[in-house]
């Protein structure tokens, strides 16, 4: 469909239903379909591997981000581990040091028991992960931005070390949504969301998304989708396609929060050190310039001279801002990675990327900015 992004979202994948003409996409609350014969039947034959809404909402997915084929999960969690499923023991990933703690927990406390081999390097330096690559090397898993600290990944100068090496090359989207940023238009082979954040955008489903536009790439992707099942029901693919119709008009407003929260934040006596990537001394601004429409929502602040006990004081002082995990909805949200989303990350390895103790992501939601700004001046105050 050659529209553009809002008539995407709000069109792509769905069709007024042939037996009633409802405009939105009935919720088939159905595990199986009837077959005339064994065999015969309309496309749907049991809803592990596929049902209607869903695959209403998967086709949606895939033209957000100009692909071909796109798969909806139960998780973002649950479409990270199907594409690791295309490995065999032996093989080798390179991946980012600056990761979503719950992708470094997959990598190496579930699949490194199966004899993976993952390399963490830095993802904002192609060279890093060129020099990595050997003939072990099977795929390329980079976030950009990256979860919290906001770092920036080249992903066209990686799709092209992927090509060079004939290695996947697999982005996390997650930070950035579809609205900001799109992968395979840069190179990369599969495009991975955790739909529970900006997509889904009312912190009420937690679900996840590959898409792709190789055919036997989707076909190998679909058999692990099918075959271990952990694909979502047909109420929360429902509220998602409902959520998506607005993803353009809600991501404008978290940038432009977001960008009026950073620039407060930027000065204020209790702010050491803040990640935002529209500021142009942030190392990776030229990137995100390049590759993204816009420098989202999120914002990351160290406390000054804050301890952990301080900083936990300051965390449960918000009154708009919710502390709570996950991020991309339309409410405020505060985070302490350390103890919270990175939790699962030794101290040792995720303070070396600068997961500190006194560190605080924020999730800039969509309320009116005066009073995001006058909880933030109280809560640091
Ligand atoms: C960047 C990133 N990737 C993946 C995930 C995992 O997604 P889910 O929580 O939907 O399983 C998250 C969740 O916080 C995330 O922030």
């Amino acid at each position: 469909m050659g529209y553009k992004f809002a008539t995407k979202a709000i069109h792509a994948g769905q069709h007024a239903d042939p037996t009633t003409g409802a405009v939105m996409t009935p919720i088939y609350q159905t595990s199986t379909y009837q077959q005339a014969a064994p065999g015969d039947h309309k496309g749907y034959e049991y809803s592990r591997g596929t049902n209607p809404t869903r695959k209403a909402l998967e086709d949606c997915l895939a033209a957000l981000e100009n692909g071909t084929y796109g798969l909806a999960f139960s998780s973002g969690m649950a479409a990270t581990e199907t594409v690791l499923k295309l490995l065999k023991p032996g093989d080798e990933v390179i991946t980012g040091d600056d990761l979503y703690g719950g992708s470094y927990r997959i990598f190496t406390n579930v699949f490194e028991h199966y004899g993976i081999k993952f390399h963490f390097v830095n993802t904002s330096d192609p060279e890093r992960i060129a020099e990595r690559i050997s003939s072990a090397t099977r795929l390329i898993w980079v976030e950009t931005p990256t979860n919290p600290t906001l770092k920036l990944a080249d992903i066209e100068a990686i799709g092209k070390v992927a090509k060079e090496a004939g290695v996947l090359f697999a982005v996390d989207n997650t930070f950035a949504s579809p609205y900001l940023q799109n992968p395979l238009d840069l190179g990369a082979d599969i495009v991975m969301h955790s739909v529970t954040k900006y997509i889904g955008g009312h912190s009420d489903v937690v679900m996840g998304a590959l898409v792709v536009n190789d055919r036997e790439l989707y076909d190998r992707l679909f058999f692990y989708y099918n075959a271990c099942g952990g694909t979502p029901g047909p109420q929360d693919s429902f509220l998602v396609l409902r959520g998506i119709k607005t993803l353009h008009l809600r991501m404008r407003a978290h940038c432009e929060n977001g960008r009026k929260v950073a620039e407060y934040l930027k000065n204020h006596p209790r702010v050491e050190k803040i990640y935002w990537p529209g500021f142009e001394d942030h190392p990776g601004h030229n990137i995100a310039k390049k590759q993204m429409r816009d420098f989202g929502g999120m914002v990351s602040i160290v406390l000054r001279g804050a301890s952990l006990e301080d900083t936990f004081k300051v965390a449960a002082s918000f009154k708009v801002f919710t502390l709570a995990e996950s991020l991309g909805g339309v409410e405020s949200l505060i985070n302490h990675p350390a103890t919270m989303t990175h939790g699962s990350i030794p101290r040792e390895v995720r303070e070396k990327v600068g997961v500190v103790d006194n560190l605080i992501r924020i999730s800039v939601g969509v309320e009116d900015i005066e009073d995001l700004l006058a909880d933030l001046e109280q809560a640091l105050g």
